[in-house]
């Protein structure tokens, strides 16, 4: 009771402060017209155009400064100063500042807690800089802290994620060198894993990715998002999974298998069944849509099936006993790059970059309780649309295409859009902080469970205008990369 009625309390606070920092677009001084014209956007929320013009904006991060810090793949990182006129009124001022030009740098970037040293992925290794925020720049040269993570073949991204609940463990996401990757089967290659490494003890030597560090998980395609829950320490995946593929010699790649949501457990030292295990990947997959799977008995959404002839060992019994399965899975070939809590482990906000089938291309929310999600292993409707492009049939060439994800201090979300060169602010048009609303206590106003409309805005307050806002081991195609 008391925490329901300090929960209305703050809508209440929120609700005075969105009187005098008013949210709409058209009341900014400046805006930025989206490159492919208005999102999609939920009922009682906004967003709008923070900076353009960027190339392939894939990592963003805040630093203690307010910067917004942007890896630019295949340029570096840069750094832009916004100006802030409250609520969605924010926008970048000038040209970005760089600070380490170097065009390895392709996705991965992380701050360490007392914002001092700056962390950034190549496709083979983990670097780190000494930092300055007052002065927005590297105070060092490059140190490589993790090395040897492999050919630039394939999926070529490395997540970075620093732990807040246990102090100087960074963990990378190494992804697969093709479509359907036989090296991932090797537990020593280090391929298809996310580990996590002790960086606040090395010091002239970097570790080597395959040999060293904790095993969080292994059988895992392509684990492009990394999040820590911040009140358990839980740590989750979403990863994309294999395209172009057959069960029993039956393509049923339209559908299946899902995108996968997993859990890693804890870094504490504390023993659960799944950490270090095999997640399935490249001979177990979670099914989408089980009507369209041949043999189909016992599949529900979720279920870790075999392809069906790759061998006699592998069926899918092999599958569903000694394999992790998924805690949520999504539609096939939606693509989700980046996994953000809110403060309150309410809420897991999902960024779907999209694939060749035009699905995803939107940002998304999944409601969390007690360190899991609150819908079961077996649910369709956990992702929740928030911000979506409203053409599908104009994806890939004239749609954005979520990638990072960053909270300012303030609990605005950013994204990033690595196709149009574009980060995106979202905000509630309640003027409440986006990073306090969660699935389970509703969605500012209607937004559970409604599919995102464009002219959405007859729930909206009034005063408040919303903005209208991929024999399958032979069968390797070009690899979507993402
Ligand atoms: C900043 O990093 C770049 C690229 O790694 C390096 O060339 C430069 O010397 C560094 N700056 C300082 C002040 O050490
Ligand atoms: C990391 O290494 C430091 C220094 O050796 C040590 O104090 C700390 O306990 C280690 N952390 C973990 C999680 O193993
Ligand atoms: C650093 O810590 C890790 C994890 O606790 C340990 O495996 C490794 O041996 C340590 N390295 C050094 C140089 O102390
Ligand atoms: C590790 O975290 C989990 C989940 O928060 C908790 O249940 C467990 O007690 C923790 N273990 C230690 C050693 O702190
Ligand atoms: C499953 O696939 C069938 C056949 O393509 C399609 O009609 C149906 O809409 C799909 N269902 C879902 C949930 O994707
Ligand atoms: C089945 O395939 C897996 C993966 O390729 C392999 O590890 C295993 O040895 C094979 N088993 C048989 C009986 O061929
Ligand atoms: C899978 O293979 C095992 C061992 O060969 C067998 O016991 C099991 O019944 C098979 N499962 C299916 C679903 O065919
Ligand atoms: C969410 O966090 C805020 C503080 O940021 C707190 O006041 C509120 O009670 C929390 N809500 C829930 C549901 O835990
Ligand atoms: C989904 O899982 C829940 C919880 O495990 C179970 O109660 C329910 O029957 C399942 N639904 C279907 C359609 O199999």
């Amino acid at each position: 009771m008391t925490g329901l009625k300090s929960l209305l309390a703050l809508y209440f606070i929120a609700g005075v402060q969105a009187q005098s920092s008013t949210a709409s677009a058209a009341s900014c001084s400046s805006t930025i017209a989206p490159a492919h014209g208005q999102p999609s956007v939920a009922a009682g929320w906004q967003v709008n155009v923070v900076a353009s013009g960027l190339r392939d904006p894939r990592g963003i991060l805040f630093d203690g400064e307010g910067h917004l810090l942007v890896v630019q793949q295949g340029y570096g990182i840069s750094s832009l100063e916004l100006t802030d006129d409250a609520g969605a009124c924010v926008r970048a001022t000038g040209d970005p500042t760089d600070i380490i030009v170097d065009e390895s740098l392709n996705h991965g970037i992380e701050l360490s807690a007392d914002g001092r040293t700056l962390y950034a992925s190549s496709p083979d290794a983990v670097h780190a800089w000494d930092y300055d925020a007052s002065q927005t720049r590297n105070t060092s040269g490059p140190r490589e802290v993790i090395g040897q993570m492999g050919a630039s073949d394939g999926h070529v991204t490395r997540t970075l994620l620093l732990s807040k609940k246990v102090d100087g463990m960074l963990l990378v996401s190494r992804g697969s060198m093709s479509n359907l990757d036989p090296s991932a089967q090797d537990i020593s290659t280090g391929v298809s894993t996310i580990k996590a490494f002790n960086i606040s003890n090395n010091t002239d030597s970097s570790y080597n990715y395959a040999e060293d560090g904790l095993l969080l998980g292994w059988g895992l395609r392509n684990s492009v998002g990394v999040a820590e829950d911040p009140a358990t320490g839980g740590i989750y995946s979403v990863e994309n999974s294999v395209d172009n593929f057959e069960r029993e010699g039956q393509n049923i790649h339209q559908n299946n298998p899902g995108e996968e949501m997993n859990f890693h457990g804890y870094l504490n030292g504390t023993q659960t069944e799944e950490q270090g295990k095999n997640y399935g990947y490249p001979s177990c997959f979670a099914a989408w849509n089980v009507s369209t799977i041949p043999q189909n008995e016992g599949i529900q959404v979720g279920t870790q099936f075999a392809i069906g002839d790759q061998n006699a060992t592998i069926n899918d019994t092999y599958c569903q006993n000694d394999h992790v399965p998924p805690r949520l899975t999504f539609a096939a070939h939606m693509a989700p790059l980046d996994i953000k809590f809110n403060d309150n482990a309410t809420a897991a906000w999902v960024s779907f970059h999209g694939s060749w089938r035009p699905i995803g291309y939107k940002l998304s929310v999944i409601g969390f309780e007690n360190g899991s999600p609150t819908e079961s292993a077996n649910s369709s409707t956990a992702a929740i649309d928030i911000v979506s492009n409203p053409d599908l049939s104009q994806c890939p060439d004239n749609c954005f295409r979520p990638v990072g994800l960053a909270w300012d201090s303030q609990g605005r979300l950013f994204m990033s859009s690595d196709s149009t060169g574009e980060i995106y602010v979202v905000v509630r048009t309640d003027g409440g902080s986006a990073n306090e609303a969660s699935p389970s206590s509703g969605l500012p106003p209607s937004a559970t469970g409604a599919a995102p409309s464009a002219s959405s805005s007859g729930s909206a307050p009034r005063e408040f205008k919303v903005s209208q806002f991929a024999a399958v081991f032979a069968g390797i195609l070009a690899l979507p990369l993402v």
